[in-house]
């Protein structure tokens, strides 16, 4: 399938079904996810999988996570990530987004749907799944099959219009 496509057919799935998913096919998200590009090719990331019934519980005590399948905590260590001798800035969270957005078009490529997650605190994420010190929550990254309930959201399809986003200087 085209790209274009692909990404256009992408939507952020809110009823996810129980269907468990392939290993192969959750490992080539991850692949996707592992050779993402980094500031440095630092590879500050870091991908927790959550599949358990108890790890999957304690995801969906921390934001509303739909029932999915399995979830992909993404961090990063903050300590490898590049910090910007310029200005300072961190690039975990962009290298962690850089990551995350690869692995959710590659799950759209092998048939999974997501949904990209980021109401939750931090803090509590850390605690809750005892993450080192230093590695810091970036998002959820939730998969799994659809229902026969699910639909791309009204959102979805409200995009502004090209001359919103591109300015020619
Ligand atoms: C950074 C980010 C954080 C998000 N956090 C949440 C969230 O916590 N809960 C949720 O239901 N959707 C969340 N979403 C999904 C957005 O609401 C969704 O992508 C947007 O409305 C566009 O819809 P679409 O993905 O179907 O095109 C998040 C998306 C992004 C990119």
């Amino acid at each position: 399938m085209d790209f274009l496509e692909l990404a256009r057919n992408r939507y952020s799935e809110r009823s996810f079904a129980q269907t468990p998913l392939e290993e192969e096919k959750l490992y080539k998200i991850l692949e996707a996810g592992r050779i993402a590009p980094t500031a440095c090719n630092n590879q500050p990331q870091r991908f927790y999988v959550l599949k358990s019934k108890e790890a999957l519980a304690k995801a969906a005590g921390l934001t509303y996570t739909y029932n999915a399948a399995v979830v992909i905590l993404v961090c990063y260590v903050n300590a490898e990530a590049w910090h910007s001798p310029f200005d300072g800035f961190c690039s975990g969270d962009m290298d962690a987004s850089i990551a995350a957005s690869s692995m959710m078009f590659e799950a759209e490529n092998v048939g999974i749907h997501t949904i990209w997650l980021r109401g939750f605190d931090a803090a509590k994420v850390q605690d809750a799944f005892d993450l080192p010190s230093g590695t810091v929550p970036s998002l959820m990254l939730a998969l799994g099959y659809p229902t026969e309930k699910s639909k791309p959201h009204k959102l979805h399809g409200q995009r502004e219009p090209m001359e919103e986003f591109v300015i020619e200087l």
